[in-house]
């Protein structure tokens, strides 16, 4: 397995994943614009020619903010999630962030409990955040 930056030839594979990983997936034409901002960054692992995790963020100045995160089902549990997590740290301290921040559904059970284990603590709640109502708790690390 791989890990290296995302090219544009990647979205295509990277919005499939997406479709499989939320209910309310980014489009590819939503990675593509997010690719053309100068701030982007993202990262993936690859095997075998397929994708099987990515994540990206968006660096301004003192904070970073992590944008998207997701595991293909048969790779979780195995270490990519916090292994994506460290590659978008590194990076953002790299160009000089102090903090990463994110946001994540109330009920993300997974992701909340990938965000405990790699240092983010909750220090806000979005009420009705996401389109089906669900809030979204706000969280931050400092690097
Ligand atoms: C959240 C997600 C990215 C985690 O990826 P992963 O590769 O399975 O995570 P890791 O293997 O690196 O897990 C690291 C730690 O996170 C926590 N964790 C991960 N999955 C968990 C789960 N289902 N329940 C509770 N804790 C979990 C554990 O502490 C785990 O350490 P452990 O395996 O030693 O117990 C993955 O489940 C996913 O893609 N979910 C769907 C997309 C999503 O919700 N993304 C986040 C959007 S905010």
């Amino acid at each position: 397995m791989i890990a290296r930056e995302w090219q544009q030839l990647d979205i295509p594979k990277i919005a499939e994943l997406e479709k499989l990983c939320f209910s309310d997936p980014w489009t590819g034409q939503a990675f593509e614009s997010g690719m053309n901002s100068p701030f982007f960054y993202g990262i993936l692992f690859e095997e075998a020619g397929q994708v099987c995790a990515y994540a990206c963020e968006t660096v301004l100045f003192e904070d970073a903010e992590i944008l998207n995160v997701a595991v293909a089902p048969s790779f979780r549990r195995r270490g990519l999630g916090k292994a994506l997590l460290l590659a978008l740290e590194e990076y953002a301290k790299k160009q000089g962030a102090e903090r990463l921040l994110l946001e994540v559904r109330e009920g993300n059970v997974s992701a909340r409990g990938l965000y405990d284990s790699f240092g983010f603590s909750a220090f806000g709640v979005r009420k009705n955040y996401y389109e089906d109502g669900e809030n979204a708790v706000v969280m931050q690390k400092i690097i």
